[in-house]
C-alpha cells in the first residue's frame, strides 16, 4: 500500500491552461486571468490555494489535486495521457473526451475533472462524482478493432484498472461488465462509448470512475451499502499517481490479443460458478456464470443444463442453496 505522500505543496501547473481547448499554454505567469477563474473555481470546490512568489499558485500541503507533471513523469505509455487535461469541473469527461476527439485531440489524450456535475454511468444511471474524492478521468482511443470487439475494451479497461488498484496492496474483483469491486461493493465503474464507421470502431471514449478518497458516510445514502472507496478500504493514494499505473497498464492490455484479454478478465472476476439473476432489461435469466464468450459476452448454465449467451445486462449474486 502505498502512503499518501505529496510534495510540501503541490505546483497546480495545470492552473496555466485555458481549460476550454487542448493546446498547451505557456506557464501560468502568463495567464493571469485563466488563473484567476481557475483559482475561484478552486475556492468554490473548498481547496486551500495560496500564491507562492516564485513557484506561482499552490494548494495546501496535503491537498491530493491531479497534477498532469505528477502525471505524466512516471508515463511508459507511447499515446495513453500523452496528451493530459486536468479541469476543475465539468458535466462529463466523457462529453470534453468527446469534444477533444472532434477537435483533432491525438489518440490516448485524457481529460481529468476534480468535479462533475453530470458524471454518467452505464445505462444513463448518473455517477455520483463530487469535487475532488474520486478519480473521474476519460481516455480517447483510436483501436482500429472490428465491431465485435467493442466489449473487450470495457473489458480491457477493467483489467487495467482491477491491475492498478491491486498494485495499491488492495484485493478487488471485476464484475461483468464494467464494475470493479472490493469486498462486493463497487469501488469503480467505467463507461465505454464508441463511434463506429462500417464494421470498425473509430473511436471510443472510455471513462472511468473510482472512488478514492470518500469517507462512507459522504455517499449518498442509497449507495453506502453497495459502494465503496479506496480510502474506505484502507488504502491511501494519490490520484495522480493512481491514473499513472492505470494509463501504463491499460495501453499494456490494449497491446495483447483478444484471447488474453478476456483471459486475464476471467482471473480477476468475481462468481464464476455461482448462481446469478441476469436482468437485460425486457428478460430475466437465472443460472450460473461459466464463462466469456470470445466477444465478451457472459455464458450462463441454466438449471437444464443449456447455455444462455448474455451481451448485456445487469448482474445480480444469488445467494448460494
Ligand atoms: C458505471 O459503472 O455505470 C460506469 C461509471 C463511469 C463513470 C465515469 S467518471 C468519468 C467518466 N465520465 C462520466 O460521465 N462517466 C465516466
Amino acid at each position: 500500500m502505498e502512503a499518501l505522500s505529496p510534495p510540501d505543496f503541490v505546483l497546480l501547473e495545470w492552473l496555466a491552461r485555458d481549460p476550454g481547448t487542448f493546446r498547451d499554454r505557456p506557464p501560468s505567469v502568463d495567464a493571469p486571468a485563466v488563473q484567476g477563474r481557475s483559482l475561484e473555481a478552486l475556492a468554490r470546490l473548498g481547496y486551500d490555494v495560496e500564491s507562492h512568489p516564485v513557484n506561482g499558485f499552490r494548494l495546501r500541503h496535503g491537498v491530493d489535486a491531479m497534477d498532469r507533471q505528477r502525471v505524466q513523469e512516471g508515463l511508459r505509455t507511447e499515446s495513453l495521457g500523452r496528451f493530459l487535461v486536468c479541469h476543475i469541473q465539468t458535466g462529463s469527461t466523457n462529453d470534453l473526451a468527446w469534444a477533444l476527439a472532434a477537435d483533432g485531440a491525438p489518440a490516448g489524450a485524457t481529460v481529468t475533472a476534480e468535479h462533475q456535475t453530470a458524471g454518467r454511468g452505464r445505462l444513463g444511471r448518473p455517477w455520483f462524482s463530487p469535487p475532488g474524492s474520486g478519480l473521474w478521468v476519460s481516455v480517447l482511443l483510436r483501436p482500429e478493432w472490428t465491431l465485435d470487439r467493442a466489449g473487450l475494451v470495457t473489458l480491457g479497461a477493467g483489467v487495467a484498472v482491477s491491475g492498478a488498484i491491486a498494485s495499491f496492496g488492495v484485493e478487488c474483483r471485476l464484475k461483468w461488465p464494467n464494475d470493479v469491486q472490493i469486498r462486493r461493493h463497487k469501488v469503480a465503474g467505467i463507461l465505454t462509448e464508441s463511434r463506429t464507421e462500417s464494421n470498425r470502431i473509430a473511436e471510443a471514449v472510455v471513462g472511468i470512475g473510482i472512488n478514492v478518497h470518500q469517507e462512507i458516510d459522504t455517499f449518498p445514502p442509497e449507495l453506502r451499502d453497495i459502494a465503496t472507496s479506496l480510502c474506505i478500504e484502507g488504502c491511501r493514494v494519490e490520484r495522480s499517481i493512481l491514473l499513472q499505473e492505470i494509463l501504463n497498464r491499460m495501453e499494456d492490455v490494449f497491446a495483447l490479443e483478444p484471447a488474453t484479454i478476456l483471459k486475464r478478465w476471467e482471473e480477476r472476476a468475481t462468481g464464476w460458478g455461482e448462481p446469478v439473476r441476469v436482468e437485460t432489461g425486457d428478460e430475466t435469466f437465472i443460472g450460473k456464470m461459466v464463462r466469456l464468450t470470445e466477444t465478451g459476452a457472459l455464458v450462463l448454465e441454466r438449471s437444464d443444463g443449456s447455455e444462455r449467451t448474455i451481451h448485456a445486462g445487469d448482474v445480480h449474486r444469488l445467494r448460494k442453496a
